[in-house]
């Protein structure tokens, strides 16, 4: 059966907390970072976030009992909508694996609750250890797990016992709020790209992006990477269309960013994937944005498998492609993305059979490959930074290169 909108019996996603995203300012200016790089503008806009039917939700969250963890069960959407409780380490580990949750930020954040549940069920130096090796052994692309982990390990490592199940829990929803503000920042850099595009056209049709997976607010805990300068344009009043790539083999567009974009009543389009060069030979892309699971410190960008493609077509016709990324993303250790960042193999099912919604209202899996005809499920693949137009993040546009981004993340280098 479709899973059905049960919003009464969801408990709405907590309002963003003006104090902490003022503490997250004061500890980013308090870094090696200048106070110019400070990214958190705790204005009531970034109040404003993403909502389902009127209620405003985020991808995680505390239960109310205090302890166990609540997420969007994104393996049902766009048919069904529910929230599913995490009460172990253990069940987080599979709800990353399983894509319950998915998206780089949120990988980062829902790891980070993994670990709060993890100290609550032991606590000691040895829970510790085990509680790190089963999260990040629960996806490889999404560098946000292994930023999310390190900073949730170094900082209980300092802590008792005694301590740590309460210091974690502090830590997951800093990381959480600081993933927001991140994200609204992300829109708010972006958004001047669609003003001067508005500026060199002169007329109100619509500006056409396309975006490849899912880099809404689904895959972060709020507003999204490459969807939030989407958002931001659209709620400025920007006529803005949106081409949504399929995103074979998990769907991720059609059924994800297709319905954000839905929910937002942001005028889109769902292509096939192969779809997006055919339209920019014939000038009906004007920009690409997308999202991206790991940056090399050179601008290389892993992401949902296919992008690689759309960034060739978009350089074969001078359309502009960037990719919009919180700093958590970048992988500092990874100079070449096409050699050292590893790829996720997930299972042939994916290729091989398809899930939807039936016409009497049910859910169903269909074979469509032929018995016997192997298959290989490449998860992601990388792009060049000589592909990247810019890198759309929480401290500005740069250049998709060491020398760009250590501009805007000096502290990076000194560390
Ligand atoms: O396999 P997924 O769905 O976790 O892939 C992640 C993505 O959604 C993307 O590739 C995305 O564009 C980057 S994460 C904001």
């Amino acid at each position: 059966m479709i899973a059905k909108i049960v919003s009464s019996a969801l408990a709405p996603r907590p309002a963003v907390n003006k104090a902490l995203l003022n503490y997250t300012g004061a500890h980013v200016s308090g870094s090696t970072a200048t106070t110019e790089f400070c990214w958190v503008a705790a204005s009531d806009k970034d109040l404003e976030t993403m909502r389902v039917d009127g209620t405003d939700y985020r991808t995680i969250w505390l239960n109310e009992d205090g302890e166990s963890v609540d997420v969007i069960d994104q393996t049902l959407l766009p048919h069904g909508f529910e929230v599913l409780t995490l009460k172990t380490a253990e069940e987080t580990a599979d709800a990353i694996t399983r894509m319950v949750v998915r998206g780089a930020p949120l990988i980062g954040a829902t790891a980070a609750y993994g670990m709060a549940l993890a100290m609550r069920q032991d606590s000691s130096d040895d829970g510790l250890k085990r509680a790190v090796a089963l999260l990040i052994a629960s996806r490889p692309t999404a560098v946000n797990l292994r930023w999310a982990l390190e900073r949730m390990e170094k900082l209980l490592q300092e802590r008792s016992p005694s301590e740590r199940a309460a210091v974690a829990y502090d830590e997951a929803a800093r990381i959480a709020d600081e993933d927001v503000a991140v994200c609204a920042a992300i829109g708010d850099s972006g958004k001047p790209l669609f003003d001067d595009l508005r500026g060199t056209r002169g007329s109100d049709s619509p500006i056409n992006v396309l975006t490849h997976c899912n880099a809404g607010w689904l895959a972060a805990v709020d507003w999204g990477t490459a969807l939030a300068p989407i958002f931001k344009a659209h709620r400025a009043g920007i006529p803005v269309h949106v081409w949504v790539d399929e995103t074979r083999p998990r769907n991720q567009g059609a059924s994800l960013t297709a319905w954000e974009l839905n929910k937002e009543g942001v005028p889109h389009t769902v292509i096939a994937d192969n779809t997006g060069g055919h339209l920019m030979q014939h000038g009906e892309v004007d920009l690409v944005i997308t999202g991206t699971d790991r940056t090399a410190r050179s601008g290389d960008v892993a992401n949902k498998i296919g992008t690689y493609l759309k960034a060739l077509a978009a350089c074969d016709n001078d359309v502009p492609f960037y990719v919009a990324l919180p700093s958590s993303t970048i992988d500092w250790r990874v100079r070449d993305g096409v050699r050292d960042i590893p790829i996720e193999r997930r299972g042939d099912d994916e290729v091989t059979h398809l899930t939807g919604a039936t016409a009497d209202g049910g859910i169903a899996t269909i074979r469509v490959t032929p018995e016997g005809s192997p298959a290989a499920n490449y998860a992601f693949d990388v792009t060049p930074a000589r592909l990247v137009t810019g890198l759309i993040t929480e401290r500005g546009i740069c250049e998709a290169s060491e020398a760009g981004l250590t501009k805007l993340f000096p502290e990076a280098e000194a560390a």
